[in-house]
């Protein structure tokens, strides 16, 4: 078969990693895939930066958006971020050319996925997401085909890499919010704008996302309650260990069990030592899906870095590449649930 060809936009630290599987990988994704997946054009803003990989044998393409309109392109990988801008306008023009589109930009597929989706099924062309929610972990494979039959009455965990690192490391050292934030994102876990973890944004981002794919329904951030842990200091943590717990940033979608609604979190929460989510440490996530029929399943690894992260977006290119064709929300966007908003005062 012939190579599945794609262009990489964005070169940063999941861009990076993205080079660095495929070509240490090489031989074995080929294998997998079923054919080789060649890079034929990278692009990022600064073309002098040093990126510790050799990019002298990928074409470089200054102008980002020509990456969608190029011929010998079948996927463009969008490894840029941000909800709307370059990333946007990148994946638009991508899904309209008829190529196949692969993000790890939760924020983007959180506001716009339904559009995207949508265009994604006319023009008949894959759109992936796997690297959006929760890193290296397969969640949404897990959710779209692991749980496939089950009515899931309620998913929840922790989402957000830069989040659990904070407070699992103010835990068992005392440090300070300031200087252990500026440590998750020297190691690469943090967003661009780290207000987004710390506020609470991307763990809403990646919960509207897999809550959607969890209960049929269309992705609704508006409906989601967000709070992040800005306010949580050091003597907090003490207090809830002095009393048997550890706090965790939670985020939780659930059926209203008296009503067709659903309800959408996200929270720092005192979580019990005895619960498995309290000894999940570091940049690791953990997402429990509670099925009818598979019980609860529980789904834990890396949830931010370079390699896990590049993980799941290569795997979403052996997904193209096998000819995998599943429907980014699982079923086609015509089909999803408008679900309301469930009053938390019912619960
Ligand atoms: P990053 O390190 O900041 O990399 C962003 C890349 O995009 C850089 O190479 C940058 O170019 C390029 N870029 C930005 N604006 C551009 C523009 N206007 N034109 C061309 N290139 C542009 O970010 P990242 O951590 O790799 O994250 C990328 C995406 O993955 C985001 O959507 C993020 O939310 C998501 N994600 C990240 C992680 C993680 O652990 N880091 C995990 C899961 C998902 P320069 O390098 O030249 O500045
Ligand atoms: N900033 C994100 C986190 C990256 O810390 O979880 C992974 O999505």
């Amino acid at each position: 078969k012939p190579p599945l060809r794609i262009a990489l936009a964005g070169l940063g630290t999941v861009g990076g990693g993205v080079i660095r599987l495929l070509e240490t990988n090489a031989g074995l994704i080929a294998r997998r895939a079923g054919r080789p997946i060649e890079i034929v054009a990278v692009c990022a803003r600064d073309r002098n930066k040093d990126r510790g990989v050799d990019l002298s044998r990928y074409p470089w393409e200054d102008d980002m958006a020509l990456l969608a309109e190029r011929e010998d392109v079948d996927v463009v990988v969008e490894l840029v971020g941000g909800a709307d801008g370059p990333a946007l306008a990148l994946a638009r023009r991508a899904l309209a050319a008829g190529k196949g589109l692969v993000t790890a930009n939760k924020a983007m597929i959180a506001h716009h996925g339904m559009e995207l989706a949508s265009a994604a099924e006319s023009a008949g062309a894959p759109l992936k997401f796997e690297a959006a929610v929760a890193g290296g972990i397969p969640v949404i494979k897990g959710l779209r085909e692991g749980a496939a039959a089950n009515a899931v009455s309620r998913v929840y965990g922790i989402l957000n890499g830069t989040c659990n690192y904070i407070l699992s490391t103010m835990e068992k050292s005392g440090r300070d919010f300031g200087d252990v934030l500026g440590e998750a994102q020297a190691l690469g876990y943090a967003e661009a704008d780290p207000s987004f973890d710390i506020e609470g944004v991307d763990a809403a981002h990646k919960l509207a996302i897999i809550s959607a794919i969890a209960f049929g329904s269309r992705v609704d951030l508006e409906a989601m309650e967000i709070d992040g842990i800005t306010r949580i200091r050091s003597a907090d943590i003490a207090q809830a260990a002095a009393l048997g717990y550890v706090i965790r940033l939670i985020g939780i979608a659930d059926r209203d069990g008296e009503g067709d609604g659903l309800f959408q979190r996200v929270q720092p929460c005192l979580v019990p030592r005895s619960h498995p989510l309290a000894s999940v440490d570091g940049p690791t996530n953990a997402v429990v899906v509670e099925g009818n029929f598979s019980g609860r399943l529980l789904f834990q690894g890396a949830g931010a870095g370079d390699g896990p992260t590049a993980s799941a977006v290569v795997a979403d290119l052996i997904d193209i590449a096998r000819g995998v064709d599943t429907p980014p929300f699982s079923v086609p966007v015509s089909a999803l649930e408008t679900l309301p908003a469930a009053d938390p005062g019912h619960r």
